[in-house]
Protein backbone atom coordinates (compact mmCIF):
# COMPACT_ATOMS: atom_id res chain seq x y z
CA UNK A 1 0.00 0.00 0.00
CA UNK A 2 0.83 3.35 -0.61
CA UNK A 3 0.59 5.90 2.29
CA UNK A 4 0.30 9.89 1.95
CA UNK A 5 4.02 10.05 2.79
CA UNK A 6 5.14 8.05 0.06
CA UNK A 7 2.45 10.06 -2.91
CA UNK A 8 4.06 13.29 -0.99
CA UNK A 9 7.47 12.22 -1.87
CA UNK A 10 7.29 10.35 -5.18
CA UNK A 11 5.43 14.46 -6.27
CA UNK A 12 8.69 15.94 -5.79
CA UNK A 13 11.74 13.17 -5.36
CA UNK A 14 13.52 10.60 -7.78
CA UNK A 15 16.29 10.65 -5.93
CA UNK A 16 14.93 8.86 -3.26
CA UNK A 17 11.71 6.20 -2.32
CA UNK A 18 9.78 5.94 0.62
CA UNK A 19 7.10 4.07 -1.15
CA UNK A 20 7.67 0.00 -0.16
CA UNK A 21 4.97 -0.90 2.15
CA UNK A 22 6.85 -0.08 5.26
CA UNK A 23 4.16 -2.18 7.58
CA UNK A 24 5.52 -5.60 5.88
CA UNK A 25 8.96 -3.90 6.08
CA UNK A 26 8.67 -2.92 9.77
CA UNK A 27 7.86 -6.22 10.81
CA UNK A 28 10.90 -7.71 9.80
CA UNK A 29 12.62 -5.26 11.19
CA UNK A 30 11.84 -2.77 14.41
CA UNK A 31 14.01 0.19 12.87
CA UNK A 32 12.85 0.10 9.51
CA UNK A 33 11.89 3.52 8.12
CA UNK A 34 10.38 2.38 4.63
CA UNK A 35 12.77 4.70 2.80
CA UNK A 36 15.50 3.48 1.13
CA UNK A 37 18.42 5.05 -1.36
CA UNK A 38 17.43 3.70 -4.71
CA UNK A 39 20.85 4.05 -6.09
CA UNK A 40 22.80 1.30 -3.44
CA UNK A 41 19.27 -0.42 -3.67
CA UNK A 42 20.41 -0.74 -7.21
CA UNK A 43 24.43 -1.17 -6.37
CA UNK A 44 25.39 -1.87 -3.32
CA UNK A 45 27.78 -0.18 -2.36
CA UNK A 46 30.47 -0.92 0.88
CA UNK A 47 30.41 2.08 3.49
CA UNK A 48 33.34 4.13 3.31
CA UNK A 49 32.55 6.23 6.32
CA UNK A 50 35.50 6.32 9.02
CA UNK A 51 33.08 5.02 11.84
CA UNK A 52 33.37 4.44 15.70
CA UNK A 53 33.01 0.98 17.54
CA UNK A 54 28.85 0.22 18.08
CA UNK A 55 27.68 2.29 15.09
CA UNK A 56 26.29 1.06 11.66
CA UNK A 57 29.18 2.28 9.24
CA UNK A 58 27.50 4.85 6.76
CA UNK A 59 28.15 5.38 3.02
CA UNK A 60 28.42 8.43 1.55
CA UNK A 61 25.40 9.96 0.06
CA UNK A 62 25.02 13.01 -2.41
CA UNK A 63 23.60 15.96 -1.30
CA UNK A 64 20.78 15.16 -3.73
CA UNK A 65 19.84 11.94 -2.27
CA UNK A 66 20.17 13.70 1.37
CA UNK A 67 17.86 16.07 0.41
CA UNK A 68 15.22 13.62 -1.07
CA UNK A 69 15.76 11.38 2.02
CA UNK A 70 14.91 13.94 4.25
CA UNK A 71 11.36 14.49 2.85
CA UNK A 72 11.37 10.49 3.57
CA UNK A 73 12.94 10.18 6.73
CA UNK A 74 11.67 12.94 8.92
CA UNK A 75 7.82 12.33 9.27
CA UNK A 76 8.90 8.52 10.28
CA UNK A 77 11.37 9.90 12.97
CA UNK A 78 8.98 12.27 14.07
CA UNK A 79 6.07 9.82 14.59
CA UNK A 80 8.80 6.92 16.45
CA UNK A 81 8.54 9.98 19.16
CA UNK A 82 5.00 11.13 18.93
CA UNK A 83 4.86 8.74 22.64
CA UNK A 84 8.23 9.21 23.89
CA UNK A 85 8.83 8.84 27.77
CA UNK A 86 10.39 12.36 26.99
CA UNK A 87 7.96 14.88 26.76
CA UNK A 88 10.73 17.26 24.90
CA UNK A 89 11.03 14.35 22.46
CA UNK A 90 7.35 14.31 21.04
CA UNK A 91 6.99 17.67 19.55
CA UNK A 92 10.63 18.13 19.07
CA UNK A 93 10.42 17.98 15.20
CA UNK A 94 7.98 20.66 15.49
CA UNK A 95 10.46 23.21 16.03
CA UNK A 96 12.65 25.37 14.31
CA UNK A 97 14.80 23.63 12.08
CA UNK A 98 19.09 24.91 11.80
CA UNK A 99 20.69 22.35 10.12
CA UNK A 100 19.92 22.41 5.89
CA UNK A 101 19.60 19.35 5.63
CA UNK A 102 21.11 15.66 7.08
CA UNK A 103 24.76 15.94 7.78
CA UNK A 104 26.81 12.98 8.48
CA UNK A 105 28.07 12.73 12.06
CA UNK A 106 31.39 11.28 12.76
CA UNK A 107 29.81 8.08 14.27
CA UNK A 108 28.49 7.07 10.57
CA UNK A 109 25.17 8.08 11.10
CA UNK A 110 23.02 11.12 9.49
CA UNK A 111 21.58 14.30 11.43
CA UNK A 112 19.42 16.77 11.68
CA UNK A 113 18.92 19.48 14.88
CA UNK A 114 16.10 21.32 15.82
CA UNK A 115 15.72 23.29 19.06
CA UNK A 116 12.53 25.19 20.74
CA UNK A 117 11.68 28.71 20.79
CA UNK A 118 13.28 29.35 24.36
CA UNK A 119 16.37 28.19 22.54
CA UNK A 120 16.48 31.35 19.83
CA UNK A 121 20.00 32.22 20.43
CA UNK A 122 21.19 28.71 19.25
CA UNK A 123 20.59 30.11 15.78
CA UNK A 124 23.62 32.69 16.56
CA UNK A 125 25.46 29.94 16.95
CA UNK A 126 28.93 30.63 18.63
CA UNK A 127 27.49 34.12 19.51
CA UNK A 128 24.80 32.07 21.40
CA UNK A 129 25.88 32.70 24.62
CA UNK A 130 24.35 30.56 27.78
CA UNK A 131 21.08 29.65 26.58
CA UNK A 132 17.87 30.25 29.19
CA UNK A 133 15.99 27.79 31.21
CA UNK A 134 13.45 26.07 29.17
CA UNK A 135 15.63 25.78 26.17
CA UNK A 136 15.57 22.35 24.49
CA UNK A 137 17.73 21.38 21.42
CA UNK A 138 17.25 18.04 19.90
CA UNK A 139 19.30 16.08 17.09
CA UNK A 140 17.75 12.93 15.59
CA UNK A 141 19.44 10.42 13.77
CA UNK A 142 19.23 7.55 11.22
CA UNK A 143 21.84 5.34 9.22
CA UNK A 144 22.35 3.93 5.58
CA UNK A 145 23.40 0.61 4.79
CA UNK A 146 25.25 -0.39 1.77
CA UNK A 147 22.29 -1.56 0.31
CA UNK A 148 20.54 1.60 1.00
CA UNK A 149 18.14 0.60 3.64
CA UNK A 150 17.49 3.37 6.03
CA UNK A 151 17.10 2.67 9.71
CA UNK A 152 15.53 4.75 12.78
CA UNK A 153 17.92 6.19 14.96
CA UNK A 154 18.64 7.82 18.56
CA UNK A 155 17.07 10.81 19.37
CA UNK A 156 19.22 12.88 21.47
CA UNK A 157 18.33 16.60 23.33
CA UNK A 158 20.03 18.81 25.74
CA UNK A 159 17.36 20.54 27.86
CA UNK A 160 18.51 23.75 30.02
CA UNK A 161 16.73 22.51 33.93
CA UNK A 162 16.64 25.29 36.56
CA UNK A 163 20.01 26.56 38.25
CA UNK A 164 21.43 24.13 40.23
CA UNK A 165 20.28 21.72 38.54
CA UNK A 166 23.57 20.22 37.43
CA UNK A 167 26.78 22.75 37.82
CA UNK A 168 28.80 20.21 35.79
CA UNK A 169 26.71 21.07 32.73
CA UNK A 170 26.30 24.12 33.55
CA UNK A 171 22.14 22.61 34.25
CA UNK A 172 21.87 20.56 30.82
CA UNK A 173 20.24 17.93 30.97
CA UNK A 174 21.16 14.98 28.78
CA UNK A 175 19.01 12.49 27.43
CA UNK A 176 19.28 9.70 24.76
CA UNK A 177 16.35 8.68 23.68
CA UNK A 178 15.47 5.24 22.02
CA UNK A 179 14.07 4.60 18.23
CA UNK A 180 10.91 3.34 20.19
CA UNK A 181 10.49 6.39 22.84
CA UNK A 182 11.89 4.99 26.00
CA UNK A 183 14.75 6.83 27.83
CA UNK A 184 17.84 5.22 27.68
CA UNK A 185 20.04 7.42 29.99
CA UNK A 186 19.16 11.46 31.33
CA UNK A 187 21.37 13.34 33.31
CA UNK A 188 20.30 12.75 37.32
CA UNK A 189 17.82 10.54 36.24
CA UNK A 190 17.62 7.01 34.74
CA UNK A 191 21.32 5.34 33.90
CA UNK A 192 22.66 8.86 34.36
CA UNK A 193 25.81 7.36 33.93
CA UNK A 194 24.72 6.45 30.58
CA UNK A 195 25.26 10.00 29.26
CA UNK A 196 28.33 10.58 30.82
CA UNK A 197 30.34 9.94 27.47
CA UNK A 198 28.03 13.04 25.88
CA UNK A 199 29.04 15.18 28.60
CA UNK A 200 32.84 14.27 28.47
CA UNK A 201 32.37 15.32 24.46
CA UNK A 202 30.85 18.39 25.01
CA UNK A 203 32.66 19.54 27.90
CA UNK A 204 35.18 20.96 24.67
CA UNK A 205 32.50 23.45 24.12
CA UNK A 206 32.69 24.99 27.77
CA UNK A 207 33.04 28.15 26.45
CA UNK A 208 29.85 28.09 24.63
CA UNK A 209 27.56 26.55 27.03
CA UNK A 210 28.41 23.12 26.24
CA UNK A 211 27.05 23.75 22.25
CA UNK A 212 28.76 22.07 19.49
CA UNK A 213 26.79 23.55 17.06
CA UNK A 214 26.04 22.55 13.44
CA UNK A 215 28.99 22.77 11.00
CA UNK A 216 29.02 25.72 9.32
CA UNK A 217 28.13 24.70 5.46
CA UNK A 218 24.90 23.03 7.14
CA UNK A 219 23.67 26.14 9.02
CA UNK A 220 20.02 27.41 8.76
CA UNK A 221 18.43 30.11 9.99
CA UNK A 222 14.60 28.99 10.64
C1 LIG B 1 32.40 12.48 20.45
C2 LIG B 1 31.71 13.69 20.74
C3 LIG B 1 30.24 13.71 21.07
C4 LIG B 1 29.54 12.86 21.89
C5 LIG B 1 30.03 11.64 22.63
C6 LIG B 1 28.18 13.36 21.93
N1 LIG B 1 28.06 14.47 21.16
FE1 LIG B 1 26.42 15.63 20.96
N2 LIG B 1 27.35 16.70 19.54
C7 LIG B 1 28.65 16.53 19.12
C8 LIG B 1 28.90 17.38 17.97
C9 LIG B 1 30.22 17.49 17.20
C10 LIG B 1 27.71 18.08 17.73
C11 LIG B 1 27.42 19.08 16.60
C12 LIG B 1 26.63 18.42 15.50
C13 LIG B 1 27.43 17.36 14.81
O1 LIG B 1 28.34 17.68 14.04
O2 LIG B 1 27.15 16.15 15.06
C14 LIG B 1 26.77 17.65 18.75
C15 LIG B 1 25.50 18.16 18.88
C16 LIG B 1 24.60 17.78 19.84
C17 LIG B 1 23.30 18.37 20.05
C18 LIG B 1 22.79 19.63 19.36
C19 LIG B 1 23.20 20.85 20.24
C20 LIG B 1 24.66 21.21 20.08
O3 LIG B 1 25.44 21.03 21.04
O4 LIG B 1 25.05 21.63 18.99
C21 LIG B 1 22.69 17.66 21.04
C22 LIG B 1 21.31 17.91 21.60
C23 LIG B 1 23.59 16.61 21.46
N3 LIG B 1 24.76 16.71 20.71
C24 LIG B 1 23.33 15.70 22.46
C25 LIG B 1 24.19 14.67 22.79
C26 LIG B 1 23.84 13.61 23.73
C27 LIG B 1 22.55 13.51 24.52
C28 LIG B 1 24.91 12.77 23.73
C29 LIG B 1 25.07 11.47 24.47
C30 LIG B 1 24.01 10.50 24.34
C31 LIG B 1 25.93 13.32 22.84
N4 LIG B 1 25.45 14.45 22.29
C32 LIG B 1 27.16 12.75 22.65
C33 LIG B 1 29.57 15.70 19.69
C34 LIG B 1 29.28 14.71 20.59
Amino acid sequence: MIGARCLAVLGVVVLVQGCADSAVESAGDPLSTGCVVPRLAATPSPPVRPNAPGNPPAPVLSEAELVGLADCVRPVLASSMHASEAPAARVYSSRPRYSLRPFGSEHGSYLEIFANEKAEAFGRFEDAGVLPEGSIVAKHHFSVSGAGVVSRGPLLTMQKMQRGFNPTTTDWRFTMIMPDGRIAAETAGRNSAGVDFCVECHKAAWRQDFMMFVPPEFRRKP
